[in-house]
């Protein structure tokens, strides 16, 4: 399909190396296919009716026709037309056809809304399958970004649903939306934009917002979070629906407002990850979390799911029943969505025998990596570090050489302990450091002394946690220090050299990347908590084995 629009828009000669590459074209077609006119675009109104006659009817008629064979011209044509870096910093990533219906089919079972809501409606995806699947819901679509809006109203209008729709170009906090008689659905896929890019006036309305409710906010929440608490502020008692969203609020601190909301304000009643086990869909890249929720009712255990998705759809798995109580103590769900792995008779957590801990971040390997710049340093501040995944890769279990390691420049906070000659040479190389603002940057910045890395000690076990492989676990016999490209595995109580190598060896051997998290492509991670808790066997029965 795409190829052949492609190829269609090439003789429309409408410019860009496409053919048909503005999004001024894309408007025109938009207008073409009897999309409203939209506020924020009056002003080049006339153009756009210009515009629309020149594009081949033909071309418009084929659009339509795909429109209503179920696909997203429009959708696809946008990201093709707007570059997927500008795309992903208004978190303007569509949801795949398979999942947008899945996702509807789930909202059927829950009963028939009498409104759809898509906060973020993009191409309209959402409410053109919800205005399909519910012959007389009212639809609405909040977008604030103005082109996505008039996608969402042509594609509604080919699909022949303008008249029961709505298209408001506004920001989806701020939207009034009318009290309706009977239930509204929100679905949709919130947009995923992280905080540093959020707005302080906005960060400021989420925490007060929040704390008015008594939940736990941090500025670090991303877009998504402020969609869910708008979401809990315009939902009525007896409103439900579904988002799907990137998975990391699972986890992470800064995810608590979501997980409060879904226990306390939306009615949570179900989490399903979805795991990209192959890359079906080349704009979803990582886990997602598909939330349903039903406001006004208080479930006593909440439903978890994974899915897979695979070429064409979604795989499901055994749902999982998880009591309100637990989830509430938990600080991270995604692991409670795995079954249970029990482990033979003495076997125990890693996390038991060994703290997990990332390497540190230097903030700019460039300069603190040893090269033509760092000459003349004491040696007493260089320090051979592993610093890239395929060091421990290559070692095959035992680092037992460093000389292939690169040295990292780890400079003490007090630097008064050097001697006269030995200062210059530290002056020097910071004062280099400091002409390319290293010292400004983020991590720099926050250190205590900018120019101190502040390495780890050396760990005994050394892990990789990202790849498209199980990790790889190294006995680190020389001691070399790690950056934030590897684990160190730090036993809590000192453990025999015999039960460091079985260890090691069992690791190597026994972890799979089942027990890591899968981003899309198979890539694996392993975050320091998740790799505490694969199974091992005890000290005792690491001793009883033969070798
Ligand atoms: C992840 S996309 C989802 C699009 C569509 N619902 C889908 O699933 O294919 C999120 C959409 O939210 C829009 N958006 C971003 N910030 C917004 C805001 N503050 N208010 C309303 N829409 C916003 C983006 O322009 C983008 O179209």
């Amino acid at each position: 399909m795409k190829a052949k629009l492609r190829m269609d828009a090439a003789q429309l000669a409408l410019g860009g190396p496409l053919g048909f590459a503005t999004e001024r074209d894309l408007v025109a077609l938009a207008a073409a296919l009897d999309a409203v006119e939209v506020p924020a675009l009056s002003s080049t109104e006339e153009g756009l009716l210009a515009l629309r006659s020149e594009l081949p009817g033909g071309f418009v008629a084929q659009v339509r026709r795909e429109i209503a064979n179920g696909n997203d011209p429009l959708g696809e044509l946008f990201c093709e037309v707007r570059s997927s870096v500008s795309r992903r910093s208004q978190g303007a990533v569509y949801t795949p056809l398979p999942i947008v219906r899945w996702m509807l089919r789930r909202i059927a079972d829950q009963g028939e809304p009498a409104r759809v809501v898509d906060p973020g409606s993009g191409s309209g995806r959402f409410l053109v399958e919800a205005g399909r699947a519910f012959p007389r819901a009212e639809l609405v679509g909040v977008e604030l970004d103005p082109v996505a809006a008039l996608l969402t109203r042509a594609h509604l209008a080919a699909a022949g649903l303008a008249c029961r729709a709505r298209v408001v170009v506004e920001d989806y906090r701020a939207v009034a939306l009318p009290r309706i008689g009977g239930r509204t659905a929100f679905v949709g896929n919130p947009p995923y934009v992280r905080h540093h890019l959020i707005e302080a006036r906005w960060k400021q309305w989420l925490t007060d917002q929040a704390r008015s409710r008594k939940l736990q906010v941090s500025q670090l929440a991303g877009l998504h979070a402020h969609f869910y608490l708008a979401t809990a502020l315009h939902a009525r008692p007896g409103d439900f629906g579904t988002f799907i969203t990137a998975a990391e609020w699972l986890d992470v601190n800064y995810g608590s407002l979501v997980r409060g909301l879904f226990l306390e304000f939306l009615g949570g009643r179900s989490i399903v990850v979805v795991e990209p086990s192959e890359r079906p869909f080349p704009d979803a890249l990582a886990t997602g979390a598909v939330t349903e929720f039903e406001v006004g009712t208080r479930p006593d255990s909440i439903r978890f799911e994974r899915v897979a998705t695979v070429a064409g759809g979604l795989a499901t798995a055994e749902p999982r029943m998880i009591c309100r109580e637990r989830l509430e103590s938990e600080r991270r769900w995604s692991q409670l969505t795995r079954s249970v792995r029990r482990g033979p008779e003495g076997y125990v957590e890693l996390g038991e025998l060994c703290r997990v801990h990332r390497g540190q971040v230097t903030g700019a390997n460039k300069v603190w990596t040893e090269g033509p710049h760092s000459a003349k340093l004491p040696d007493s501040v260089l320090f051979r570090t592993v610093t890239r995944a395929r060091e421990l890769f290559q070692a095959d279990g035992r680092l037992a050489s460093d000389s292939m390691l690169r040295r990292i420049v780890d400079l003490p906070e007090d630097l008064s302990v050097f001697s006269a000659s030995e200062r210059k040479a530290i002056d020097r190389f910071l004062a280099a450091a400091r002409q390319q603002g290293v010292h400004l940057g983020y991590i720099a910045s926050k250190r205590r002394a900018w120019w101190s890395v502040g390495l780890r000690t050396p760990a005994p076990i050394l892990a990789t946690y990202m790849a498209r492989r199980p990790p790889a676990f190294v006995r680190n016999v020389v001691n070399a220090r790690h950056i934030n490209i590897a684990h160190g595995l730090y036993p809590r109580e000192p453990l025999a050299e015999a039960v460091l190598e079985r260890l090691t060896k069992y690791l190597a051997t026994g972890t799979s990347t089942q027990d890591g998290r899968t981003y899309a492509g198979g890539l694996t991670k392993f975050e320091p908590r998740e790799m505490e808790r694969l199974l091992v066997p005890s000290p005792g029965l690491l001793m009883q084995q033969t070798s």
